[in-house]
């Protein structure tokens, strides 16, 4: 009945949440569309057209919708596919005026949107808003102390400049000092993304800071990066995460075990797999949806998983044979005890009882995924946010340790089996990163439940856009 009221009391509430479709951004959206349709809102999901049509299911749910804009590339018949940047432009070029276009018909229709999210490739949806006085937020899909990182970087604060301006060392109170192997690489010299990136990040910024109406959802919470909360107040932070499935989460939707909106296809068979091996037996592996590692790379991997003598579980996404070349090398003798798959249900898996520890990229879900899962973390960091992320991990939040790499970024199979040794061990770090990680999920899960800090976050939302 209580539920019922919301649920009408709240009915005026639309919100339009555009986002990018790479797994890294759909599934926050997607999680956070979910949160707010519970909470009585309607929701309308956007991405692009074609994003929509590579997405192989998605929710359904009563307040729920579906739309997409073009992307610029929808006439392209030559089927090649864009560098990352000239899609971005094409996106720019032809975005704006579509999603314009969406929110005009929703008003002509009696369904104006009362709040445009948009998550962080797209930040000239902001513009879009402004012009038709719709107000709008930003989602931040990686932690706050990135985002405070890219805000001192562009006010200069404390950071060490090299080369092009770009960031070698950073200090931000409270934290270790920041060196060039944990800023996020985007800030570093000679990346190829860097003027792209921060540009995009200067823009973002720049409507957070000037428009005093605008805000920024972050997914984290705010126990776990108060101060750096605190340190960026003047961009209104909202903390509304962990935005993982609630089956995993708050348990106040027990149906709600993943996120619903795969770009890649599971395998099915790994549950029984999993269900045979003993508590905490289990090493997960996975680089997330973008990271590609090289052939030496994967051969250290599974030297280190075969030599430990543990089980293992290893995502190793087919669209690019990284899944063949394993298969060649276990066929060839270096077997184990391990499974390779496709692609999982990655947050049903952290949160199996076989599960050990888990090889991580660190991209900014997984490493909450993991939190959420009490799961201890061996961080090996590719790109973006995953280096800050592993950093943090390892030296700031006490669960997990951060794998070396070599002077060739290969991380070599002796410092796996050391770390492996650590996470998976009974005494020692291990048992320290794995009562840490009890803790963090224990104050993960509180914020997301009812009178929560994320929870009240989420209420005060809904509040300030009513
Ligand atoms: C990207 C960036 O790389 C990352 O640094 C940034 O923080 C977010 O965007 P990605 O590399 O894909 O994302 O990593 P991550 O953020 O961890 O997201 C991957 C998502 O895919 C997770 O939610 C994970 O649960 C899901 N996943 C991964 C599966 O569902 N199944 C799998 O087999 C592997």
């Amino acid at each position: 009945m209580e539920q019922e009221q919301q649920a009408t009391s709240m009915n005026n509430h639309h919100f339009f949440i555009v986002f990018f479709p790479i797994q890294g951004h759909i599934n926050p959206s997607l999680q956070l569309a979910k949160n707010l349709v519970r909470n009585g809102a309607k929701v309308t999901l956007c991405t692009t057209n074609r994003g929509l049509k590579q997405i192989k299911s998605l929710p359904t749910l009563k307040g729920l919708s579906y739309a997409s804009i073009l992307d610029g590339q929808d006439n392209d018949e030559s089927h090649t596919q864009k560098d990352f940047l000239s899609s971005m432009a094409d996106l720019r070029s032809i975005g704006p005026q579509n999603l314009s276009n969406l929110l005009q018909k929703f008003l002509a229709d009696g369904e104006p949107v009362t709040l445009l999210v948009y998550s962080v490739i797209l930040p000239w949806a902001a513009g879009v808003a402004r012009d038709l006085q719709v107000p709008s937020a930003f989602l931040f899909n990686q932690c706050a102390t990135v985002l405070t990182i890219y805000h001192r970087f562009l006010n200069s604060q404390n950071g060490i400049h090299g080369e092009r301006n770009s960031l070698l060392s950073m200090e931000v109170p409270g934290l270790p000092s920041f060196s060039s192997s944990d800023i996020p690489t985007f800030l570093l010299p000679d990346n190829p993304f860097s003027g792209f990136m921060i540009n995009m990040m200067r823009e973002h910024i720049h409507v957070l800071e000037e428009d005093p109406r605008s805000f920024v959802l972050v997914n984290t919470f705010d126990e776990l990066e108060q101060e750096l909360i605190k340190a960026i107040a003047n961009m209104n932070v909202i903390a509304v995460g962990p935005l993982i499935p609630s089956a995993f989460c708050d348990g106040s939707d027990l149906t709600d075990k993943s996120f619903g909106g795969d770009l890649f296809c599971q395998s099915e068979d790994y549950f029984q797999w999993l269900d045979l091996k003993p508590n905490r037996s289990v090493i997960y592996v996975s680089f997330g949806s973008l990271a590609v590692l090289n052939k030496v790379q994967k051969e250290e991997i599974l030297h280190a998983l075969v030599e430990s003598g543990r089980p293992f579980l290893w995502v190793l996404r087919s669209s690019n044979s990284e899944e063949e070349e394993v298969h060649k090398m276990m066929e060839n003798g270096l077997n184990g005890d391990g499974i390779i798959v496709p692609w999982c249900s990655q947050v049903e898996v952290l949160s199996h009882r076989s599960i050990g520890c888990f090889v991580t990229h660190c991209g900014w879900n997984s490493t909450l995924e993991s939190m959420v899962s009490g799961v201890p973390i061996i961080g090996c960091p590719q790109f973006s946010d995953q280096t800050t992320n592993a950093k943090m991990v390892d030296e700031v939040w006490g669960i997990g340790v951060r794998a070396k790499a070599n002077g060739e970024s290969i991380i070599e199979r002796g410092e796996f089996k050391k770390c492996l040794d650590i996470a998976m061990g009974d005494e020692g770090r291990g048992k320290e990163m794995r009562g840490n990680a009890g803790k963090w999920r224990g104050l993960a899960i509180e914020a997301v439940k009812e009178g929560g800090s994320s929870y009240n976050n989420l209420k005060k939302l809904l509040e300030i856009t009513g």
